[in-house]
């Protein structure tokens, strides 16, 4: 069975509570329980993690080749700034689909620019929660080409 690892950035453990208005109300646990679901569905086994260290994000990146057959990324706010992760993005050689709650592009100037989006084959962004299954299918397909 192929094995996926659904990565999350720093802030995404306080989902439900924060900026509801943007990032919806369903928790980072609901998530992950959707993402398990949908990758049922692709006979995909989901590994799910978070962290607010842009370094072990690094490391999980670093550590996934061998181990998984693709990377869903939601890097949160170091999507913006981590010229860091995107090389080790760039430096794995796996399939990597970009993934956010919200829709960056219309949003703050600031979060137009994605570091990450160098390194994925493609980016969902928009659909809130729904965001992270739509991701996994993508991680799906690419995976199976
Ligand atoms: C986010 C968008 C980022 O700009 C922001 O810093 C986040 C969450 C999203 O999922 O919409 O923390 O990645």
């Amino acid at each position: 069975m192929a094995k996926i690892l659904i990565i999350n950035g720093p802030n995404l453990n306080l989902l439900g509570k924060r900026q509801p208005e943007i990032y919806g109300t369903t928790t980072l646990d609901q998530i992950n329980e959707l993402c398990i679901e949908e990758a049922k569905k692709h006979s995909l086994d989901a590994t799910f993690a978070q962290s607010n260290d842009e370094a072990e994000i690094i490391d999980l990146v670093q550590s996934a080749p061998g181990k998984y057959n693709g990377i869903v990324i939601n890097a949160a706010g170091y999507t913006h700034t981590s010229v860091a992760l995107m090389d080790a993005l760039l430096a794995c050689n796996l399939p990597i689909v970009e993934v956010h709650l919200s829709n960056i592009y219309k949003r703050e100037e600031f979060r137009h620019k994605s570091y990450v989006s160098r390194a994925a084959s493609g980016i969902i962004c928009g659909f809130g929660a729904e965001s992270y299954r739509l991701a996994v299918a993508a991680i799906s397909n690419l995976i199976k080409k």
